[in-house]
């Protein structure tokens, strides 16, 4: 619980900390304040750090710059995944020389040395897993844009902290998006091309917590129980992904982004049922129904949808079908209303990774899959 966080740093012997959270309403909370208080009673002072919108090398590196001349034992990062991103960030630039785009993949020329102050995260949204990943994402919006990732084994923090108390007060809109992102990640694990038997059983695990509770988060937003199992989902997406990888989804979710000021959950939720539906066609049409992939997309609906339809067809459909009704349901907006042009789509699809999915799919069929949720 994050009201015992100050707790666990005090008997880790920190005594000056680094605390990054999004310039939200977290800080008119009670807990927030329970939170200082704890820290002032065990003696350990902070600094504050802000971080909202999309985390861009410039801010990661003012922040890190204001810190660099203080003593920082560790960082905690108290809010949605692009707050945990900006902490973990932080937390490798206090260790490192030069700006953060230095070491960012395929934008940078250096490597992370691994090198970082002790991190602590505490999410706010039930998302992107950034709690139990080893990579932040970090964006340049605009032409000549990009959103890469800082990667290394040693960014995992040390300890995530899932407290649902912290969440209940997260949306309807932003919990629908963020818990359709964990959705597409525990899928796209699942079925990835670097899947294995342990990621296998976290991420149906996390499927079967996520189809259970998802629905009743975004209605019940209060409900502590959804708000828990829906947190637990996200954070077993995040260590199914950081160890099988993701797919087309996820691949696109990182060309669009650098476009325009999309949420990353948004670009997931509005694509995960078309991009589902359409690789599923694809390798059916190929090679028929008893297929390893297709068994794999039957069992992740069987798992989200709690009962098994009877046949790899039937629960291959489910699954699309279930997709498709959240994405209704809960709103989740098309990429217009964030300001894409169909010709920017057509031109973003040949740049899409398709990272781990278990078929090749064209740029063309790419381009149908982003031109369906215009
Ligand atoms: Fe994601």
């Amino acid at each position: 619980m994050f009201r015992s966080l100050p707790d666990e740093l005090s008997e880790r012997g920190y005594r000056s900390i680094a605390v990054v959270t999004g310039k939200s309403s977290l800080i008119k909370t009670e807990s927030w304040q329970t939170f200082i208080n704890k820290l002032e009673e065990q003696h350990i002072i902070f600094e504050h750090v802000t971080a909202s919108g999309e985390n861009d090398p410039r801010s990661i590196d003012k922040a890190a710059d204001n810190l660099k001349d203080k003593t920082i034992d560790a960082v905690v990062a108290v809010g949605g995944g692009t707050v945990l991103d900006a902490g973990k960030a932080i937390s490798a630039l206090l260790c490192m020389e030069g700006s953060i785009s230095d070491y960012l993949e395929e934008v940078g020329t250096k490597k992370p040395t691994g090198d970082r102050k002790p991190l602590f995260c505490v999410p706010t949204t039930s998302g992107t897993g950034s709690e139990a990943t080893k990579n932040a994402v970090i964006s340049k919006i605009g032409p000549g844009g990009f959103k890469k990732s800082l990667r290394h084994e040693q960014y995992i923090p040390d300890a995530a902290f899932l407290d649902p108390e912290l969440i209940v007060s997260c949306p309807p809109d932003v919990t629908a998006a963020s818990g359709l992102d964990a959705i597409t990640q525990l899928i796209e694990a699942y079925v990835s091309t670097g899947a294995n038997k342990y990621t296998d059983s976290i991420a149906l695990e996390g499927l079967k917590f996520a189809g259970k509770s998802f629905p009743w988060a975004v209605e019940e937003g209060k409900d502590v129980e959804a708000r828990g199992s829906m947190a637990f989902a996200a954070y077993l997406s995040g260590i199914a992904l950081a160890n099988a990888g993701l797919g087309v989804v996820h691949g696109a979710a990182s060309v669009l982004g650098s476009l325009h000021p999309i949420p990353h959950g948004v670009v997931c939720g509005t694509l995960i049922g078309k991009a589902t539906g359409s690789i599923i066609e694809k390798i059916h049409t190929a090679s028929g129904w008893d297929v390893s992939p297709l068994k794999r997309y039957a069992r992740a609906g069987i798992a989200l949808n709690g009962r098994d339809a009877g046949s790899i067809e039937d629960n291959c459909l489910n699954l699309v079908e279930r997709l498709d009704k959240w994405i209704k349901k809960y709103g989740i907006k098309r990429l217009g209303a964030y300001g894409f042009t169909k010709s920017e789509l057509k031109d973003a699809a040949g740049r899409v990774s398709l990272k781990n999915t278990p078929c090749d799919l064209t740029a063309k069929e790419i381009e149908l899959i982003l031109l369906a949720r215009y």
